[in-house]
């Protein structure tokens, strides 16, 4: 052995009482109650049940979207629709060839165009796997206040156009 071996191995009685004394005594402090909106108020050593799952909105009515580009939330309900590599369910309704006999909307234009800008025939690879960008809403309470501020109450805000003039 090295003599700094050695040494490290001489500080070895001081260092683990010391360890041993901090975790009993100063240790990790004493859980924080904290009444924050991501937990609920108890202490991180209570087990308590979690609240329930809330459940997706699925009344069938169309939601606005926030900003044209915006990927439409889904209004219904997609349980078990399976989408494989040879089975898409949400194109069963929502494909040009179905939408007639049960009245939903087709996808647009932008599903069929691949990424070097070409219009294919059927629906791209890029927008097969529909749930990448289309979801369900849940009527879970946001637990961050949502501030945003749709662009044509923006402009028609009585005091943003006094300020213009
Ligand atoms: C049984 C037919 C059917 C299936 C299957 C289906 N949809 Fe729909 N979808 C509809 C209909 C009808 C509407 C119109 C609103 C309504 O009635 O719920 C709609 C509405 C939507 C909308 C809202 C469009 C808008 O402009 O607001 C989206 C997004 C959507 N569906 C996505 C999906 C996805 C993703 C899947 C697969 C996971 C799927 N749908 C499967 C029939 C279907
Ligand atoms: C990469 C993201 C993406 C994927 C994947 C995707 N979509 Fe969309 N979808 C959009 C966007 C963005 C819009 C709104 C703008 C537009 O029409 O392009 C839209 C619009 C729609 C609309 C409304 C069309 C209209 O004219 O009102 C329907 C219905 C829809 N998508 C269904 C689907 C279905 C079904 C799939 C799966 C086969 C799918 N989408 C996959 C992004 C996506």
């Amino acid at each position: 052995m090295r003599p700094h071996h050695l040494a490290a191995l001489a500080v070895l009685p001081f260092l683990v009482p010391a360890m041993l004394s901090a975790q009993s005594s100063g240790g990790p402090a004493e859980p924080r109650r904290l009444d924050s909106p991501f937990r609920p108020p108890v202490n991180f050593v209570e087990q308590i049940s979690p609240p329930p799952i809330p459940p997706d909105v699925t009344d069938d009515r169309r939601v606005a979207r926030n900003y044209p580009e915006q990927p439409p939330v889904i209004p219904h309900n997609i349980r078990d629709y399976q989408i494989t590599l040879n089975n898409n369910q949400c194109l069963t309704c929502h494909s040009r060839r179905f939408t007639e006999a049960v009245q939903a909307p087709m996808v647009s234009i932008t599903h069929y165009v691949d990424r070097e800008g070409q219009t294919l025939g059927a629906v791209s690879p890029r927008r097969y796997f529909c749930m990448q960008c289309h979801v369900p809403q849940t009527r879970a309470q946001p637990i961050v206040p949502n501030t945003f501020t749709d662009l044509d109450t923006l402009v028609s805000r009585p005091s943003d156009r006094g300020d213009r003039r």
